[in-house]
């Protein structure tokens, strides 16, 4: 049984807690300042250790926490996975992975120093849909690709209630649609087609209340020679959520709100369905327990690696940039 110490058992934090335990393969604890949230979450999971801070947390040497998975707000990640790195702990750091490259090459240095295992949550890496595509294009089926598409759309308030009352309200504490849901995308875009060189950006609050971050996005990148764009928004109505990636010989969809992946080879033709996962959201999270597990023990590769991480860290600095300056920005 691995021992794990999930930091911060808010929305994100409980499910990873909830899901980890369902891998049947850990002994979890949990360390949140929030009293009231801590005793509720340490009531509905039996068993569970529970801490008020970090020290006390690592201070516990009888519990032999091997695994720190940060799910508190992104802007208190870093100087987290550095204290939890320095005591040899191996990390998964929820998305993104910051909010600005402050301590990420010192904490990569200690990393690479340690010999710990680190990850990012980019929990789409995760998806079976996503990397079958994945596994496709890179096959070369479907030729070259030459472009990106996204389209993200989702009704913020209605799956986020609280949204006014989080770390959503800042982009100081990884709030705003860029920092907090593009980024998703982004990381997907580039595990598909790979890293983004440059960008161009434009980014404005619309439609939600109570807040005044940006809400609506449009990207347009370059991955060397593939060509990207994605819009995104969070106040339609329909859940939509596509990557299309298009080929020389064929063209690819993921499609995350229907779960699944369809190819169209034949111009004009039918899509083609090649696979569908169950529609449990639970379930992309217990696999991307089961594969962070696998890797601690060196039985495969983390899904998504801290440099991969920290790659569309700078993509999310790129976007913020090119929104502010209205021009194309290189991302490195
Ligand atoms: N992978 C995903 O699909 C996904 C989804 C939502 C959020 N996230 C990410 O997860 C992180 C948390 O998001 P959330 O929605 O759970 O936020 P949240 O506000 O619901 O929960 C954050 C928790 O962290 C706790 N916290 C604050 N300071 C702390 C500290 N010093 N030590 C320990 N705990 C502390 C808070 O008390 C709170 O309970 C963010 O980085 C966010 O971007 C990822």
């Amino acid at each position: 049984m691995h021992k794990i110490l999930i930091i911060g058992v808010g929305s994100i934090g409980e499910r990873h807690l909830r899901t980890f335990r369902a891998t049947g393969r850990v002994e979890a604890s949990i360390c949140e300042p929030n009293e009231q949230l801590r005793n509720t979450i340490l009531e509905r999971y039996p068993g569970t250790r529970g801490y008020a801070d970090l020290e006390a947390a690592l201070a516990d040497r009888a519990a032999g926490h091997q695994i720190g998975l940060i799910a508190a707000p992104s802007h208190l990640h870093i100087p987290m996975a550095r204290r939890l790195v320095e005591a040899g702990l191996n990390v998964l750091i929820e998305k993104p992975l910051s909010t600005s490259e402050e301590g990420v090459a010192e904490l990569a240095e200690q990393i690479r120093k340690s010999g710990v295992l680190a990850a990012v949550a980019y929990t789409y890496r995760s998806h079976p849909a996503l990397r079958g595509m994945r596994d496709a294009i890179a096959s070369g089926r479907f030729g070259k690709p030459v472009q990106v598409v996204g389209t993200w759309g989702q009704h913020f308030p209605k799956y986020r209630p609280a949204y006014r009352q989080i770390y959503y309200t800042s982009r100081a504490t990884g709030g705003g649609a860029i920092q907090d849901v593009l980024t998703h995308a982004m990381n997907a875009a580039e595990f598909l087609v790979g890293p983004v060189d440059r960008l161009m950006a434009d980014a404005d609050h619309l439609v939600l209340e109570g807040v005044t971050v940006e809400d609506t996005v449009h990207v347009i990148s370059r991955h060397g020679p593939v060509m990207g764009c994605i819009s995104l928004n969070q106040h339609q109505a329909p859940n939509e959520n596509t990557i299309t990636v298009i080929c020389e010989r064929g063209t690819a969809r993921f499609d995350l709100s229907n779960a699944r992946w369809s190819s169209m080879v034949e111009p004009g033709g039918e899509w083609k369905l090649e696979y569908q996962f169950s529609l449990e959201r639970d379930d992309i999270f217990i696999n991307q327990a089961n594969l962070f597990l696998d890797a601690v023990e060196g039985k495969g590769p983390v899904a998504c690696t801290f440099e991969e991480g920290w790659q569309t860290l700078r993509v999310n600095l790129a976007v913020l940039k090119a929104v502010e300056n209205q021009c194309w920005t290189n991302v490195r």
